[in-house]
């Protein structure tokens, strides 16, 4: 399975944080915001991973993450010249996906809770996998209809009327069918490639599976200076009340086996004199120390 990340993007709604950097880059509580889908990719086994922004971004995005191999993933980066639509990420990285399954996650969601996504991973075998949680502002995203069993009725993109309360988080699974599909779309009125059209599809050919994310799990969307703001003080809460940080990518890594005890602690003391060192030394280090294997 290869993983996307997308992060590009005018980032208007963040003005005028966004002259100077990009919206992924932004703080959410103590790291910027790409760790968190990065960490749901790592969290999911995913350690081929391509992202996707701007021209002018791509170079920072570099600077934060490298090759990767920090993390013990494999980076590469495509530029997106224009922010043209969710789907156009399977026409720029074609070439990356090749024959294989990916998992295309949004550079401003925020998931967190259980361990539902590295299931759905590890079961995935054809056709398209996306998730559906219960929303107050559905209007704002792709929405969701089931009938009473929980068929699948319709995929509507920020439908004025929404049909139901469920929003379609930006964490979507597709086989490879994806890329000839983006390659047949159209754009939409709003000009843009739409990934709902890309889940219709999927949802014609009965090949489109929708799971429910439960009550228990949080799903942030962290595109508003509002949503930002909740998404960092939400981080806060769970950091201060239970000692655990969300979206450590490096901490995921460890745990994932994708880097080793001894390179786990070459990569903190390298790092600074900060919180989020104190966090890997004296959480994640001596936890696995006590608890060996
Ligand atoms: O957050 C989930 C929602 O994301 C889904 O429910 C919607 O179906 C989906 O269309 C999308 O809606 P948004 O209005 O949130 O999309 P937005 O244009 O804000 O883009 C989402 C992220 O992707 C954002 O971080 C910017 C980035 N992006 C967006 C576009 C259109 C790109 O990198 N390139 C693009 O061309």
């Amino acid at each position: 399975m290869k993983g996307i990340i997308l992060a590009g993007g005018t980032g208007s709604r963040l003005y005028p944080l966004t002259l100077v950097a990009s919206k992924q880059l932004q703080l959410v509580y103590d790291k910027p915001m790409v760790y968190y889908p990065f960490t749901t990719l790592i969290e999911g086994g995913i350690r081929e991973i391509c992202l996707i922004s701007t021209p002018a971004d791509l170079p920072r995005f570099k600077q934060l993450l490298g090759d990767g191999s920090r993390f013990g993933v494999k980076f590469d980066y495509r530029e997106q010249a224009k922010p043209a639509g969710l789907a156009q990420a399977f026409l720029i990285a074609d070439s990356f996906i090749g024959q294989d399954p990916v998992t295309l996650i949004l550079g401003d969601n925020i998931f967190y809770g259980g361990d539902i996504f590295t299931r759905v991973f590890g079961d995935f075998k054809a056709g398209a996998t996306i998730f559906a949680y219960h929303v107050n502002d559905p209007e704002r995203y792709g929405v969701v209809e089931f009938d009473a069993a929980g068929k699948v009725l319709s995929i509507e993109e920020k439908p004025k009327v929404p049909k139901s309360n469920y929003a379609i988080p930006g964490l979507y699974i597709f086989d490879n069918e994806a890329i000839r599909i983006a390659r047949g779309l159209q754009p939409s009125a709003r000009g843009e490639l739409e990934i709902t059209d890309v889940i219709r599809d999927y949802l014609r050919r009965e090949a489109l599976r929708v799971h429910r994310l439960s009550r228990g799990f949080t799903w942030l969307d962290a595109g508003t200076s509002s949503s930002l703001h909740d998404a960092s003080a939400y981080v806060q809460t769970i950091n201060n009340r239970a000692g655990i940080k969300i979206g450590c990518a490096e901490e995921a890594a460890f745990q994932q086996g994708f880097i080793s005890l001894p390179r786990l602690e070459e990569i903190i003391r390298q790092m600074p004199d900060c919180e989020y060192r104190d966090y890997l030394e004296q959480k994640v280090v001596a936890e696995a120390k006590r608890l060996p294997g």
